[in-house]
């Protein structure tokens, strides 16, 4: 029978045939270990000589890190296993001899394993990582089903930049300007017209000269929209989707994040609601904790962001920030028109902004004066315009970037681990 390492617990003590690479192997003169996966998952082949017969024990002696092979042997129930399982070897047919594979078990340098990424994804830290943000995705797309979201995707390639104009990744499209998307969400303001709630779900570029342990060139974004939803709705929207997404991590993933040596004290916290503060009162907390750099009308930058999380156990909404330094469809609070119905969402342990999310404006005269205001073209935005023309209704949104939300959850440092492939600052490569 020829099955995954994932498949292994319906067939205790049954003969399987197996196609796995060699992780890592020990050996003496008499039992061979070989730690093996195949993609689904690592489980350990034990080669006994004795039973085996010295030819196939030799053969298994032999293998070198990352040959790929089937393996036949008898699955056995095993406590000390932390898969619970493991294979009493039969057989092993070699598929392909690898030589010489880079990344050894020893310590390596960052640069080195980021040069080495299509081979380094192998590693068992780095599948899990990546398995957990499976499950990210997995969630994300049953959350929003089971909320009545429909997905619809917008384009990639746009003549408009709803964030600001300076972080663009420009490109010809024949004889006009074009850009990368920084943010799907202005044709997703569309989308919800039509539908009521939709959502996004694909890839996003920023041209950030920012080298740090938060930011991506290319990053992946989940941006919903709902009509007829205001402020306080689009908060409790959120913390729904952020809870849902940490405890079907703690569910599905508990081999991984185990793997990962993850606190998973501090994510069965992270359940709706979450704290709420305003940016007034954030820079209060700030000033309280000695930081006099920031003043009233600045923007919070990571020093301040981990201040303000650290008196958190969950992820902490910043509302009401001052309108001059959000996007331009920011709508004002009424009461304070020189604060806006946004908020960031900041992740606990350091991990940064998650989300940010605002009420968009529905009324066509104050859009249109916002537009001149920041120097946008009326022609570019005249589609969106239109929206607030026919059928205007109060609509929110808000956009959560994926790579954070799976480093936060998975409990990695950076950033450059919770992507396949990373587009950093200085690297294209592989
Ligand atoms: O706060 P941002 O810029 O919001 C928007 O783009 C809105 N249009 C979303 C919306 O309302 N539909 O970005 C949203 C999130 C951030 O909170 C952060 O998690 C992530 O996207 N993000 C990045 N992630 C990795 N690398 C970068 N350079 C990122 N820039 C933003
Ligand atoms: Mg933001």
């Amino acid at each position: 029978m020829k099955i995954t390492i994932a498949e292994v617990s319906q067939y205790v003590n049954q003969e399987v045939t197996m196609g796995v690479w060699l992780a890592n192997k020990r050996s003496s003169g008499k039992i061979a270990f070989l730690q093996l996966r195949d993609g689904s998952g690592f489980i350990q082949g034990v080669v006994v000589k004795e039973e085996v017969g010295d030819e196939i024990f030799q053969k298994a002696k032999a293998l070198t890190q990352e040959s790929s092979l089937y393996v036949t042997g008898i699955v056995r129930e095993d406590e000390r296993s932390p898969f619970g399982y493991e294979l009493a070897v039969q057989n092993v047919d070699l598929i392909h001899a690898a030589t010489d594979y880079p990344i050894t078990p020893k310590e390596h340098g960052t640069e080195f394993l980021m040069d080495n990424r299509h081979l380094w994804i192998r590693s068992k830290r780095q599948h899990a990582v990546l398995r957990i943000r499976h499950e990210i995705i997995r969630a994300t797309y049953e959350f929003f089903h089971k909320n009545g979201f429909v997905k619809v995707d917008p384009p990639i390639l746009t003549g408009s930049a709803p964030e600001g104009t300076t972080e663009l990744f420009h490109t010809k499209y024949f004889d006009e300007d074009a850009y990368l998307s920084q943010s799907g969400q202005l044709y997703m303001e569309a989308a919800a017209m039509a539908f009521g709630r939709v959502f996004s779900f694909g890839p996003t570029f920023r041209a950030e000269k920012s080298k740090t342990r938060r930011h991506l060139i290319e990053f992946w974004m989940i941006e919903p929209e709902m009509a007829f939803m205001d402020h306080e709705d689009n908060l409790r929207m959120q913390e729904n989707y952020v809870s849902y997404l940490v405890q079907s991590v703690l569910q599905n993933c508990a081999l991984e994040l185990k793997t990962l040596g993850r606190d998973i004290a501090k994510l069965e916290k992270v359940k709706a609601p979450f704290p709420r503060i305003t940016y007034d009162e954030a820079i209060k907390m700030l000033h309280d904790q000695g930081y006099n750099d920031i003043q009233w009308g600045d923007d919070f930058g990571a020093p301040h962001e981990t201040a303000i999380a650290e008196s958190f156990e969950k992820p902490v909404f910043i509302t009401h920030y001052p309108a001059k330094i959000k996007a331009f469809y920011m709508k004002p609070d009424p009461n304070r028109p020189d604060v806006v119905l946004c908020a960031d969402l900041i992740a606990p342990e350091g991990y940064g902004e998650l989300i940010g999310g605002s009420q968009r404006i529905d009324d066509y005269d104050f859009l249109k004066q916002r537009l001149d205001e920041h120097g946008l073209n009326e022609e570019t935005y005249k589609w969106y315009m239109d929206l607030r023309k026919y059928g205007s209704v109060p609509h929110s949104g808000f956009g959560l970037g994926l790579e954070r939300t799976v480093a936060w959850i998975s409990g990695t440092e950076h950033v450059r681990e919770t992507i396949p492939f990373p587009r950093l600052l200085n690297r294209l490569y592989p």
